[in-house]
């Protein structure tokens, strides 16, 4: 499906509507050249690829259109706006920390800027169960100026939540600990938080690249 008719589909009413907030990241999954713009890279066709909080599917679009993939998030909505972008991503309405799949499914999984919302020594354990023994992993975090940045210009309440995003964020640099406030989890991530929790989940190979983007790639330990 083309961008006009998803933005004619988004200024019709009722069940056709597509919302305007994944429509425009769908625009910058698409967009090279949008600063915000940040796939994982280009793969064989025949590998198997989960997006772990998928979100409407952008990224799959984007970046694997060339094959059925598959997606999962908590969120319902974005998982039915996902149908309406395309047919080939298989989608599964469930949580990170407990994947939908058997044991070494998966050639490929990455997870866009949705780790910082969930257990991550939890949901790194599921990413490692379903990956295959030669798979891989690329996951783009969340720094510390992300929420800063947010916190900065928010209200009381939002600095509270900052707060509680720093200290959980510290337990879990520190302990790899982490606790939910309100039935939610957000953290921000450091390297060494990220690379333990990696390695205590069977990945090697562990890289960081911090340009525009924080992401972290690693491989299952043979
Ligand atoms: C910032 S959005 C990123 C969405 C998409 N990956 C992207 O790059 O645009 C974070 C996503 O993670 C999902 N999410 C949050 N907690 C989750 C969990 N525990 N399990 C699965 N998905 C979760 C949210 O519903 C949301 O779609």
């Amino acid at each position: 499906m083309q961008i006009q008719d998803l933005e004619q589909k988004s200024q019709q009413g009722g069940t056709q509507r597509v919302d305007n907030y994944h429509l425009d990241e769908l625009k910058i999954a698409l967009d090279p050249n949008d600063p915000r713009h940040i796939l994982p890279p280009r793969l064989p066709q025949a590998q198997k690829v989960l997006d772990v909080g998928c979100g409407a599917g952008q990224s799959l679009i984007a970046a694997y259109p060339d094959r059925v993939s598959f997606g999962i998030d908590i969120d319902l909505d974005a998982l039915k706006t996902a149908k309406s972008f395309s047919s080939r991503i298989a989608l599964a309405n469930a949580v990170a920390e407990a994947l939908p799949f058997r044991n070494h499914q998966f050639d490929f999984v990455f997870a866009r800027v949705a780790l910082p919302y969930t257990r991550i020594l939890t949901a790194l354990k599921e990413i490692r169960r379903v990956l295959k023994p030669e798979g891989s992993v690329w996951l783009a975090l969340h720094p510390f100026q992300v929420p800063w940045r947010h916190a900065r210009h928010s209200n009381l309440k939002g600095k509270l939540w900052f707060a509680y995003i720093f200290l959980n964020s510290l337990a879990f640099h520190l302990f790899q600990r982490q606790f939910p406030l309100k039935g939610k989890q957000e953290s921000f991530q450091t390297e060494r938080g990220m690379r333990r929790a990696l390695e205590r989940c069977g990945f090697t190979g562990i890289r960081f690249a911090r340009g525009k983007h924080f992401v972290v790639t690693a491989q299952v330990r043979k």
